[in-house]
């Protein structure tokens, strides 16, 4: 009988969180000209603006943090991390950086040229700002239903459309595309999955047209949890034996530890081909750190040790995905549009559908985060027209994102199903009031497009 579905923890340290009155955040909100990464984190009573370097800690990582060693050349802290990423990816170099930008960082100075492709499901933002400098382009291949926030349910929404990128490499020329990266989950749109059959036939054209494979696996454990409940000829295998094999088909992978490694900072570029390994080694001497520790004290690479073993305990997975999955439930029966399946570490709005009336120009996702954070202190982050939209360089024209949406990305072991169920009823009590929302107007923005969502400002639409 499966009605054991409590957290696989006891709680033993608090961190207490205040509850403020509406009128108070009207005036932060107004203070931080509506863009929600201005309020300060001790005026928010739930954050959910990200799932990184928010998750709580177990008490055999504070321990671990204990033994940590002064950080230098051939640390035992190391090698200590060392073996628990072998042990888990399967690959054999290891170098640490100090978060997933440092090893995206890596990966771009090795694997990109200027004028030449990046081919991705959806590249993640801190690899397509590397990329950009660079001079690469990045390209999105998603399925089409991974790019439709309507659409009907799909186990993998993340997978890469082999169709596209067959084209896509006939119209180009393998010779002129750099490099495959598969996220895992795909975290723009939904935090959805990639079968283990697309991640394997992904690495089989690539390999074919001698294209190397990189997985960013910052969600490789949720990713791995989903392929064993989701896909064929998995339910009987451990989540290790899941990632090793996801990891077999590829070359490198980048990680920021920040997400499924527990831990609050940290990262990982790790390898299987030699000569990529000394010249990830020589860029991180430069930029990160030394080779045995990237960035990263003694005591975080401890701590990251741990961490990722304990991400790959399936008790802890099916407390996880299921969390996420209690609050997409609650969300379906108020009728709330939602990106469905729900993907490992949040649940998505569909903000075009949630305020039909405002129009993306008058963006209605950053108008939702203001709503929620306004009515119920609760902190989200808009994926839509303030992140993604882009000018058309030619004619200036803004270009408009098709996902419009609203992330709540659910920290790691930090709140119980009751915080959720403040956040479900503070957006049931938006939605049934939706048509008195209007739209709100962009009036700052800095000098990178791409970046704007950080230092954005704006004002409420009468
Ligand atoms: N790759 C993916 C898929 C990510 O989601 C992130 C960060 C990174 C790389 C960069 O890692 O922050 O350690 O430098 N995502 C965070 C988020 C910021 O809120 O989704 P980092």
């Amino acid at each position: 009988m499966r009605f054991m579905t409590a957290e696989p923890f006891r709680i033993k340290m608090i961190e207490r969180v205040k509850k403020m009155t509406k009128k108070d955040r009207q005036q932060w909100l107004k203070e931080a000209g509506y863009n929600i990464f201005k309020i300060k984190a001790e005026n928010v009573y739930i954050d959910c603006l990200t799932d990184s370097g928010t998750s709580a800690m177990s008490s055999e990582q504070w321990s671990a943090l204990m033994l940590g060693d002064e950080s230098y050349a051939g640390c035992k802290s190391f090698y200590k991390l060392e073996s628990s990423v072998q042990d888990i990816f399967g690959i054999p170099f290891v170098q640490p950086t100090h978060q997933g930008r440092g090893a995206d960082f890596i990966m771009a100075q090795i694997y990109c040229e200027t004028g030449k492709y990046a081919l991705g499901n959806m590249h993640f933002d801190t690899f397509r700002g590397n990329a950009e400098i660079i001079g690469t382009h990045p390209v999105d291949l998603v399925l089409d239903v991974g790019m439709d926030a309507a659409s009907e349910y799909h186990p993998f929404k993340g997978n890469i459309d082999l169709s596209k990128m067959q084209r896509f490499i006939d119209e180009k020329g393998p010779e002129n595309i750099n490099v495959v990266i598969i996220t895992i989950t795909c975290n723009n749109n939904g935090g959805q999955p990639v079968s283990m059959k697309n991640i394997r036939e992904v690495s089989e054209m690539a390999k074919k047209h001698n294209i190397p494979v990189v997985i960013d696996s910052a969600r490789m454990a949720e990713n791995a949890y989903f392929i064993k409940t989701r896909e064929e000829g998995y339910k009987d295998k451990t989540i290790k034996e899941i990632t090793r094999e996801m990891f077999s088909y590829c070359e490198t992978t980048v990680m920021s530890s920040k997400k499924d490694g527990l831990v609050n900072i940290g990262g990982l570029f790790v390898t299987r081909n030699e000569s990529v390994y000394h010249k990830a080694n020589h860029l991180a001497i430069v930029h990160e750190g030394f080779i045995t520790y990237g960035g990263m004290a003694g005591r975080d690479l401890e701590a990251l040790a741990v961490g990722l073993q304990e991400a790959c305990d399936e008790q802890y997975l099916e407390y996880r995905v299921g969390q996420i999955n209690y609050l997409g439930e609650k969300l379906k029966k108020n009728n709330i549009p939602i990106i469905i399946p729900v993907g490992g570490h949040g649940v998505y709005i569909d903000g075009k559908r949630f305020f039909p009336q405002i129009p993306q120009c008058e963006f209605p996702s950053q108008r939702l985060v203001c709503a929620l954070y306004e009515e119920a202190g609760v902190r989200a982050a808009e994926l839509g027209a303030c992140a993604f939209g882009r000018k058309d360089p030619e004619s200036g024209e803004d270009i408009w994102p098709q996902l419009e949406v609203m992330r709540i990305a659910i920290s790691r072991r930090v709140y119980t199903n009751n915080h959720l169920d403040v956040i479900a009823n503070a957006l049931d009590y938006i939605y049934k009031k939706r048509d008195s929302y209007k739209g709100i107007h962009l009036v700052y923005q800095g000098p990178m497009v791409s970046l704007r969502h950080f230092t954005a400002s704006f004002e409420l639409l009468e």
